[in-house]
């Protein structure tokens, strides 16, 4: 009787669910509502860790104002195991952009930044075939609600795929992946020419 209940009220629960809002993303594989919005991965502070940048400026889009953030990258595990074995991204792996409002002023600090609880943006770079096919997909997200595809034509999409290091993403900012893509020699042609460039360029100013 017991578990005949629980069986009907777990049920109910589900049914109850509105569809639009769609039950948090706690897997570490991609999840859509049916019109094709990604949900936001909720977990994503459990994923592996890749990096800290702190105000990088690439994008001049971003009106900093004065204030400084940083920026956090996490990945799926299972994509960062695979790519700790061959050097680039398998299918459904999901890389989750976060920008921290930096503070340098409270509690012990004297000089420095450290990172705060307001969260500035956060946005994923996604690569499904089923979805995307032989490409990646963007994602910006406005308080973790579903989001659409940021459309194709915008610049994410140029600069990832001319500047980035490894299949339209940017290892060579991510320290323990780096080593790896050059042993494996999974370095994008467009990636390894402007290296080559600033290298000399850097030789011809000594
Ligand atoms: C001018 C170049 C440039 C543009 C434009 C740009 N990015 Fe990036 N992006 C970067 C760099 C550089 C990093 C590495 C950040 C770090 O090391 O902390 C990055 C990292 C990321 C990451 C982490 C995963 C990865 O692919 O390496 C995501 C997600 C991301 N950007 C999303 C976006 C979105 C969304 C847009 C458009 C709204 C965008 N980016 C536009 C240069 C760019």
């Amino acid at each position: 009787m017991l578990r005949f209940c629980v069986v009907l009220c777990l049920t109910t629960l589900l049914l109850a669910q509105d569809a639009s809002k769609p039950a948090p993303n706690n897997s570490t594989a991609p999840v859509y509502t049916a019109d094709g919005r990604l949900v936001f991965p909720a977990n994503y502070r459990e994923w592996i860790y890749l990096t800290t940048g702190m105000d990088m400026d690439y994008n001049p889009d971003i009106a900093m104002a004065g204030h400084s953030m940083f920026d956090n990258v996490f990945v799926n595990p299972e994509a960062y195991k695979a790519f700790v074995a061959t050097g680039t991204w398998p299918d459904k792996t999901m890389l989750v952009l976060e920008g921290r409002m930096a503070a340098n002023k409270g509690s012990i600090n004297k000089s420095g930044h450290y990172q705060t609880g307001d969260v500035m943006m956060q946005s994923v770079h996604i690569k499904d075939e089923s979805r995307f096919p032989g490409k990646w997909a963007f994602f910006g997200f406005d308080g973790g609600k579903p989001s659409k595809q940021i459309p194709k034509e915008a610049v994410c999409y140029s600069c990832h795929e001319q500047h980035g290091a490894v299949d339209t993403t940017f290892v060579q900012f991510y320290p323990t992946l780096l080593e790896i893509a050059k042993k494996k020699g999974t370095l994008a042609p467009g990636y390894m020419k402007e290296e080559t460039a600033t290298a000399v360029e850097g030789s011809e100013k000594k």
